[in-house]
């Protein structure tokens, strides 16, 4: 009987450690990595529909200029950021809030063109 229980607690722990290795971490897009490869994205999938020839354009490659020539990007108070704030106001659905959380991560690091 004892013999069986250790043969079941290994059996066990070999398929819980399974699990383990098998387990994915969710792919990248839950923190900010760099403008490139988390913000711009973001743009791509949820605003390029309409940015691309209304302010702030977003495509690539023109989007960092456009966002902070025009002042959307308030580096020393990211928050208050306009771009941000738009973002919890009346645009509040076009991205979701994992998305918001990544691109004020951006605003917080300085706003880089990485
Ligand atoms: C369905 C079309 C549409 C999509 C998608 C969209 N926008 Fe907009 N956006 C607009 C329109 C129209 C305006 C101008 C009216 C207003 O301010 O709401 C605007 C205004 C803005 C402004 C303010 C511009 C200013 O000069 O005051 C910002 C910032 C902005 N959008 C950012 C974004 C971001 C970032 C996304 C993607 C997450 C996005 N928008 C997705 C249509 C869109």
């Amino acid at each position: 009987m004892k013999k069986l229980i250790v043969i079941f607690t290994l059996i066990f722990l070999a398929f819980g450690f399974n699990a383990c290795d098998n387990y994915v971490i969710p792919p990248s897009g839950d923190v900010y990595v760099s403008f490139s490869t988390s913000v711009q994205p973001i743009f791509n999938s949820d605003c390029v529909s309409c940015h691309t020839s209304r302010d702030p354009i977003l495509s690539e490659g023109v989007s960092h200029n456009s966002l902070i020539n025009g002042g959307y990007v308030n580096t020393s108070s990211p928050e208050s950021s306009s771009l941000y704030q738009k973002l919890l106001g009346s645009h509040d659905s076009r991205t979701s809030t994992n998305n918001k959380a990544i691109i004020l991560d951006w605003i917080e690091a300085g706003a880089p063109n990485d």
